[in-house]
């Protein structure tokens, strides 16, 4: 797969295998970036799916902003749906994240921390061990932000039991930030979340009644933790009483998901990466490790 020939030199390649690789978008991502128009080489606009370039020759710009091969560590963000475990190989053949980001381009990627198989979002992945060790360090959690659907409502007591940390079966957990949503923030979040209808179409009318009082009974949950330890967020709730219907992180440390869909992955740019090593020893940013 190596584009690279015995003398280190890399010979031309087709061109959204070059967009992927360098970052641009996914190989189907490239190929949409082609056909549309917004590819040019050597200021030649390129829309056949079949043409190379030679890295080392050919200038390739998207949008008339040059892209290159990187030549450093590469680290992307995934939205991850719901359906893949987080290993880059499973012994038993479940479905997992290797299959929706670039490891034949970069064979080094390997993802930082985990999210359940059924928890959807914001999923880094790094071949800079580096980095992956410092955004995971027990003592240098990067905040991340997590929706939350949940059953029943929490009250107050128990959003002050979460902000002070809760007792787990591992010993309690640091504070977290936890308040339940309201009108158009609830709207957005159970889209974001993607709960499944409560009642089904052909449902009795006596179990269509037990549903729907059982939606009016979930709620949905901004949280954010310090910490990740295995099923963490659901742990937390569960403790206070709610356990998770579905979850989703929007966020991790100074990065957000925006609008990638799902599925999608994008790599990281310079400044963002950058972001990244700064939250890694908390200088010079503010408690979420915000781009200033
Ligand atoms: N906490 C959880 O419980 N699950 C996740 O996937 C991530 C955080």
């Amino acid at each position: 797969m190596s584009q690279e020939n015995e003398t280190g030199r890399i010979v031309p390649m087709r061109l959204q295998k070059f967009l992927a690789r360098a970052g641009a978008a996914s190989r189907r991502g490239s190929e949409n970036l082609m056909t549309a128009g917004r590819v040019t080489v050597n200021g030649n606009v390129v829309t056949e799916l079949g043409s190379k370039v030679d890295p080392l020759v050919d200038e390739v710009a998207v949008d008339g902003k040059v892209v290159r091969l990187a030549d450093g560590p590469v680290t992307i963000m995934l939205h991850k749906p719901a359906g893949y475990v987080t290993t880059m190989s499973d012994p038993q053949g479940r479905p997992t994240v290797a299959e929706l980001v670039p490891v034949s381009a970069h064979p080094g990627l390997f993802p930082v921390g985990r999210l359940d198989a059924d928890t959807t979002g914001l999923l880094l992945f790094s071949t800079d061990g580096e980095l992956g060790n410092g955004l995971l360090h027990p003592r240098r959690h990067v905040v991340k932000r997590y929706l939350a659907c949940v059953e029943g409502r929490p009250s107050e007591r128990e959003l002050e039991l979460l902000r002070q940390g809760v007792e787990l079966d591992d010993g309690p957990s640091q504070p977290a930030e936890a308040s339940v949503l309201e009108g158009a923030d609830a709207r957005r979040a159970m889209r974001v979340l993607d709960v499944p209808p409560v009642v089904a179409p052909n449902a009795s009318r006596e179990r269509a009644d037990a549903l729907r009082r059982r939606a009016r009974e979930r709620a949905y949950v901004r949280i954010c933790v310090h910490e990740g330890r295995k099923r963490q967020v659901k742990r937390m709730l569960a403790a206070v009483g709610h356990p998770v219907v579905a979850l989703h992180r929007d966020s991790f440390g100074p990065l957000d998901l925006g609008d990638l869909p799902r599925g999608a992955w994008r790599a990281l740019s310079e400044r963002e990466v950058a972001a990244l090593h700064a939250a890694t020893s908390r200088a010079n940013l503010d408690e979420r490790g915000a781009l200033p």
